[in-house]
């Protein structure tokens, strides 16, 4: 199981999470409603609640993570459970903006990464933006500061285990299993459930500078970041409503 707390994510707050604010505008977003599927502990739920003064809906299947979401208590953030591949209690077209980050590839299967797409794409107005942060399946094998995505040398097929490694604010890297995708797979699964307009985009430290604290951006030299860049955010739009 995850400790998110003992984990380090700089490499997320300097090349993902910015970007995903940026990529739905949530500067601007004023009094819309954002939806974070897949939120874990709801730390960036609370963040962008928090920096951007916006109200979040944090949603996630397991109970664990629930309880540390709602155990945060984060102003402008509520937490709802995801059950039978729904989140709770919630209208179709009631979110303003989704993001989903670092979920998809924890799915073991297409017929998942599509349900929780299609669940994604009913919480949605019509015309609404969703950003999908994943790690960039071209990136595998490299050491980046505090992500390692597959092991060195080793090649991948579409839905083979992936292992990752995560470094923890102690030194220590912890290990996970993710599925393997293609950066493909986001398009056309985004497209069957829906979406439109899909874009995809690699942040580079470059743009980090523009985008990221500028703290974190000169706390690390970030060499095999300005390499390669580690992280994948595919941005799309809701189109037509789906029956279910
Ligand atoms: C790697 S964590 C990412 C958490 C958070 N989005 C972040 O970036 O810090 C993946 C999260 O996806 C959740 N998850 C797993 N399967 C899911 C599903 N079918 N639908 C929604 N969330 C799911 C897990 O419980 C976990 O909290």
């Amino acid at each position: 199981m995850t400790d998110h707390a003992a984990l380090d994510p700089a490499t997320d707050w300097l090349l993902g999470y910015p970007f995903v604010f940026r990529a739905l505008s949530l500067d601007t977003f004023g009094a819309g409603r954002l939806l974070d599927f897949g939120c874990g502990p709801a730390r960036v739920a609370a963040h962008a609640a928090r920096r951007f003064a916006i109200q979040v809906t944090a949603a996630d299947v397991f109970e664990h993570m629930l309880r540390l979401a709602r155990a945060n208590n984060a102003p402008g953030v509520e937490v709802r459970a995801i059950r039978d591949g729904r989140v709770e209690d919630l209208p179709d077209g009631c979110m303003d903006a989704a993001m989903c980050n670092h979920v998809l590839g924890c799915l073991p299967t297409r017929h998942a990464m599509a349900g929780a797409l299609r669940e994604i794409h009913r919480l949605l107005k019509p015309g609404a933006r969703l950003a999908v942060l994943s790690s960039d399946p071209s990136a595998s094998g490299i050491d980046f500061d505090s992500v390692r995505i597959g092991e060195h040398g080793v090649s991948y097929r579409v839905g083979d285990e992936l292992p990752i490694r995560l470094k923890q604010r102690d030194g220590t890297w912890a290990a996970y299993t993710d599925y393997y995708r293609s950066a493909d797979d986001y398009p056309t699964l985004l497209a069957d459930a829906g979406f439109h307009t899909i874009g995809q985009h690699r942040p580079t430290v470059d743009d980090a500078a523009r985008v990221a604290d500028p703290a974190l951006v000169s706390s690390r030299p970030w060499t095999a970041e300005r390499d390669t860049p580690p992280l994948l955010l595919t941005t799309t739009h809701a189109c037509t409503r789906h029956t279910r």
